[in-house]
């Protein structure tokens, strides 16, 4: 039976290809996407989903356009332009969509609140929309079954020597959603650096020939160019399509390798603001909230990918 899931995208390019594999794999119901300022701004981030629903021939996936501006840190808004893994907008075609009315937080609340508990929040930019349903109606918490976080890093950041992107941008956001005592999997940097997609495996999209393979390539690509030349990664002419590593493990959790640790986020420290503070060795005799991705399977990543963005509406 498929999962039922809620993508919350600050679309850019991974969240690109994790928009376009929630909604053709036979094994994920997409109830909607709520959107978020993160890669870029919240107008942005909406025209881009907008536009990936439309690319893919799928128009009938509503979109909830959201929060504009981190809870506490406006100013972390201004310190994100517009990158060249990212851009502006998407190499697609202009929407001719527009979102739902009604604000995306209101709509997570409506539709958790009437569904029955078996929605899984799929969060893929910054925590802002969740963090925020939760503080106006903590009475959908006993409805989310579980909440897999694109987010987080162990090892190495790349906002900041200590934090990756999307806790970074909110880190306020991050710190209510991991300790909001539900059913947290957080695939971060440690797991998606490991499942690089490469310029042969774009190849291997575009001679798909459908619509999401063809995106998928043009992503893949943009983001090869952007991490070789500013985020170079293990190998040359590779890059990570964070967001859709999470939407895979949902498909197959295999895919990635997690344990179950207690994390939190730094909110504090100047130069650590925006870290999930992972507890490998329980220290802090804290219980365990969250299962973090510490790895990968790349082969079977890139073979989901390949399997699904070959399909079509
Ligand atoms: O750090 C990677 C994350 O930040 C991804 O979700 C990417 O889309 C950006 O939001
Ligand atoms: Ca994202």
């Amino acid at each position: 039976m498929a999962t039922k899931i809620i993508l919350d995208v600050d679309t850019g390019t991974d969240d690109a290809v994790a928009l376009m594999t929630a909604a053709l794999s036979p094994d994920i119901q997409l109830v909607g996407a709520t959107t978020v300022n993160g890669n870029t701004g919240i107008d942005s981030t909406t025209e881009n989903t907008l536009r990936v629903f439309e690319w893919i021939g799928m128009p009938q996936v509503p979109v909830h356009r959201g929060m504009s501006r981190p809870l506490a840190r406006p100013q972390m808004q201004q310190l994100n332009p517009a990158s060249r893994i990212h851009g502006d907008l998407l190499d697609l075609p202009p929407t001719t969509l527009k979102p739902q009315p009604g604000h995306a937080v209101d709509w997570l609340i409506d539709t958790l609140l009437a569904s029955d508990g078996d929605i899984t929040l799929v969060p893929v930019g910054p925590l802002t929309n969740i963090a925020t349903a939760i503080q106006k109606e903590p009475a959908i918490l006993p409805k989310i079954p579980e909440i897999v976080i694109m987010g987080g890093a162990h090892d190495h950041g790349n906002s900041t020597a200590s934090a990756e992107f999307n806790i970074w941008l909110d880190p306020e956001a991050a710190r209510i959603v991991v300790n909001c005592g539900r059913p947290i999997r957080l695939v971060p940097l440690d797991a998606t650096h490991r499942a690089l997609v490469s310029t042969e495996d774009a190849g291997r999209l575009r001679a798909l020939g459908t619509p999401a393979g063809e995106a998928a390539a043009r992503f893949v690509l943009q983001r090869i160019d952007g991490y070789d030349a500013t985020q170079p990664m293990h190998r040359a002419g590779a890059a990570p399509v964070h967001d859709a590593l999470a939407v895979c493990a949902i498909i197959d959790p295999s895919v990635i390798t997690t344990q179950f640790i207690p994390v939190d986020v730094e909110t504090g420290g100047e130069l650590s603001v925006g870290r999930t503070v992972c507890d490998f060795r329980f220290r802090s005799r804290r219980p365990a909230n969250v299962h973090f991705a510490m790895d990968a399977d790349e082969r079977k990543f890139v073979a989901m990918l390949l399997d699904i963005l070959g399909r079509t509406a």
